[in-house]
């Protein structure tokens, strides 16, 4: 297989891992599933609204407003289930992932020109052996990571369409986060901007 860029020790990287028919494809099906299930700006806890925008495909979604953040299994808007997760992103987890059990949720970010996200863990989810895999598509990000304490030292690194990495073992739970993204350098996703879909099992 592939030998992933090792950048710190559990969090890999395969830049270009998908080629440009997989990465057009996968929009295709982003953008056919956010029909049923829209993109939506969740608020925090704390009441303000994030800036990235978010759908989900499969079982589960994650969600957040002022009762806080959770996953769930109805989009919040319409009270429907989430779109199923494409037959691409299984086979993706079967390789990357955990070729057992198969990811029970994707995660799609939508980031548009001066949406980010701030330092944070991934911690939602029930069992953190299970990897998170992260997609990129269109605009590059300036993504960076640290360790599992919020004061460790951080890196960063950009985030190019096609790029898949890897967030597992000493990396699971390590801060992370999107400082910018590079408005204009694809033209991948319509209207501009940059998608990231995280494959996870959360329960
Ligand atoms: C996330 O941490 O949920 C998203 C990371 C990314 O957009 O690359
Ligand atoms: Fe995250």
């Amino acid at each position: 297989m592939l030998q992933p860029l090792s950048v710190t020790p559990g969090f890999d990287l395969w830049p270009g891992l998908l080629d440009l028919e997989a990465q057009t494809a996968l929009v295709a099906a982003i953008l056919e599933a956010a029909e049923a299930a829209p993109f939506a700006q969740y608020e925090t806890p704390q009441g303000k609204a994030m800036s990235a925008a978010m759908t989900a495909f499969g079982p589960l979604g994650w969600v957040s407003d002022r009762a806080g953040y959770r996953y769930a299994d109805r989009h919040p808007g319409t009270d429907r289930p989430w779109p199923a997760m494409p037959r691409a992103l299984l086979d993706l987890w079967a390789r990357l992932g955990d070729p057992e059990t198969p990811p029970d949720s994707c995660l799609v970010n939508l980031y548009r020109d001066d949406a980010r996200m701030g330092l944070h863990q991934d911690r939602d989810e029930a069992d953190p052996r299970f990897p998170v895999l992260s997609v990129s598509l269109g605009d590059t990000a300036v993504f960076r990571i640290g360790g599992t304490r919020r004061k460790d030292p951080t890196r960063s690194l950009k985030l190019s369409s096609g790029d898949v990495c890897r967030l597992s073992g000493p990396a699971r739970l390590a801060f992370h986060g999107v400082d910018r993204i590079l408005p204009g350098s694809s033209s991948l996703v319509p209207g501009g901007g940059r998608i990231n879909l995280t494959l996870r099992r959360a329960r």
